[in-house]
This record gives structure tokens, sequence and C-alpha cells, in this order.
């Protein structure tokens, strides 16, 4: 956790040149429009995508299901520590508790969206969900300086952290975000990150429409990077840990307008 502010730009020329090389909470500003004032998050996908119980089988169907049922049910203990980044209402993770707690396994849960406001209250109140972390700030941008209370909290809490169409998504630093997202994790911790290329955005690799090799070469980039970035932490921390990064190339599902798939994010020591 250690994203540092960017200098502010000292005249026009200056101003040009970090354009280019604007953090992630900039570019996340522009595909969501926040009431800033109220801090309210109005989502272009809310309705659909916004953490509400139909999301329950999207996000946790299939063969994510498997692979968490597993995970959690093999190599966790009963009471396994759970972050769930960007869950929105909220809704989804409330039934993913309900799902587990059919297998004996009563996980705390703790969630972390841009604004505290965007959790359904109730999932406190009723403590399905133990802490709402939410920072009124962008996952990325929370770091040791500004946030040391919270990046305490953070680092290495968590058995298993979920991004459903979060954290990874909403920006374009996916390597920066994998790499925050593993510095989480305790030893023989899982994560599940979901990343999306929209072929209209990221026109880089859709010029000619959909194209997976494309994509995957990308994932690749994004994905090596983010392991030098974990092993840079490592090496200036002096701390002995590895982790694996993978592609679940199973998960890929094409739609009309991207690709959506999970990266699964391994902490072996
Ligand atoms: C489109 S909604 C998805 C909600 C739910 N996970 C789902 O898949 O239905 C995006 C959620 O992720 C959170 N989010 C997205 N990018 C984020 C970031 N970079 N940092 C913190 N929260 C983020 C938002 O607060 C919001 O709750």
């Amino acid at each position: 956790m250690s994203l540092k502010q960017p200098p502010k730009p000292k005249n026009k020329r200056d101003a040009n040149r970090y354009r280019n090389k604007r953090p992630a909470c900039e570019i996340l500003n522009q595909e969501l429009v926040i009431d800033h004032k109220n801090k309210i998050e109005k989502w272009c996908v809310v309705g659909r995508n916004n953490g509400g119980s139909h999301r329950f089988e999207q996000i946790y169907g299939g063969r994510l299901r498997k692979k968490i049922l597993d995970f959690v049910l093999d190599e966790l203990k009963q009471h396994p520590e759970i972050m769930v980044l960007g869950p929105g209402e909220g809704h989804d993770t409330a039934l993913l508790k309900l799902e587990l707690e059919k297998y004996g396994i009563k996980p705390e849960i703790d969630a972390l969206n841009l604004y505290k406001g965007t959790l359904d209250k109730e999932l406190i109140k009723k403590r399905i969900i133990r802490n709402d972390l939410s920072a009124d700030k962008v996952f990325e941008q929370i770091n040791q300086h500004d946030d040391s209370k919270l990046v305490k909290r953070l680092l290495e809490n968590y058995h298993l952290v979920i991004a459903p169409k979060s954290v990874g998504v909403f920006n374009k630093s996916r390597a920066f975000s994998l790499y925050q997202v593993a510095l989480m994790l305790k030893p023989n911790g899982r994560a599940y990150v979901e990343l999306t290329f929209d072929f209209r955005k990221d026109l880089n690799f859709f010029k000619n429409g959909p194209n997976k090799s494309k994509m995957l070469l990308e994932v690749e980039k994004q994905r090596t990077i983010a392991l030098r970035m974990i092993d840079s932490f490592l090496k200036n921390h002096k701390l002995n840990r590895k982790f694996e990064i993978s592609v679940l190339k199973d998960t890929i599902i094409e739609h009309d307008i991207c690709y959506d798939f999970f990266i699964e994010i391994k902490r072996i020591t």
C-alpha cells in the first residue's frame, strides 16, 4: 500500500506532461458520476452490477464457486477472514455468507467500497458484514502515509479477497490493483479479482473488434508487472514471501462490449 501522490504540475507544460500519467482515481472518476458532496455513487451499470442479490449466481456460480468453496472448505479454518472489494450494495456478499454457513463455515466479512454510503447499512446492523472499511477514496490511492490505520487493518489480514467488477476494472492500473490486493493476503491466502477489457475503451487491443489472444498478451504483461511490483515491495521491506498470479482462462466471458474474467492471486508463503 504505497502509492505516492503525483507532484502538482508547476505550469501548463508540466500539466500536459502529467495528463498522460494521471493517477488511477482521476481515470476512475471519468467512469462514474460521483456526487462528491453527498457521497453517492451513480454507476452507469447500476441496476445490473450493483452487488444486488441477482449478482450472487453471476459472480459465485460456475467455476469460481467451486474454487472458492474448495479453498474455504479444504484450506481454511472455521472463521475465514474475507474482504470483498467493491461489494456495491452487498446483497450478493450476504448470500455468499449464507452459502458458506451451509457448510458450517462462519466467515468474518469486511467490505470496502469507494464510499461508506454505498453498502446497505442493514448488513452492518445485522452483523452480516463485520466492517465497512470504505475510505471515501479509491482503493488504489490508499497509502501508508495518509491512511496508516487503515493500511494496518488491510495488510496481510485476509484469507480470501474477492473483487467482482470493482478495483482493477474501473481504472487503467490493473497491475497496481493486483499488487495492492496481493499485499492484503495472509499466508496461504487467495484473491479473485475480476478484470474487464472493454472493446470500446481498450482500443489498442480491439481496433478490429474482439481479439482474445491480444487481450491475453496484455493481461500477461499486467501480471508480470504486478509480480515485479510485489517483488520490489518485498525486497524494500526485507520480507520473505512468495506469490503466484494466474489468469483464470476458464472464467472468460465474452459480452457484447467486453471480456470479463477473474485473476487468481495465491500467497504461497
Ligand atoms: C459496478 S459496482 C459492482 C458492484 C458488485 N461488486 C457487483 O459486481 O455487482 C463497482 C463497485 O466497486 C467499487 N469500486 C470500484 N472501483 C473501486 C476502486 N478503485 N476503489 C474502491 N472501490 C471501487 C464501487 O464503490 C462499487 O461499489
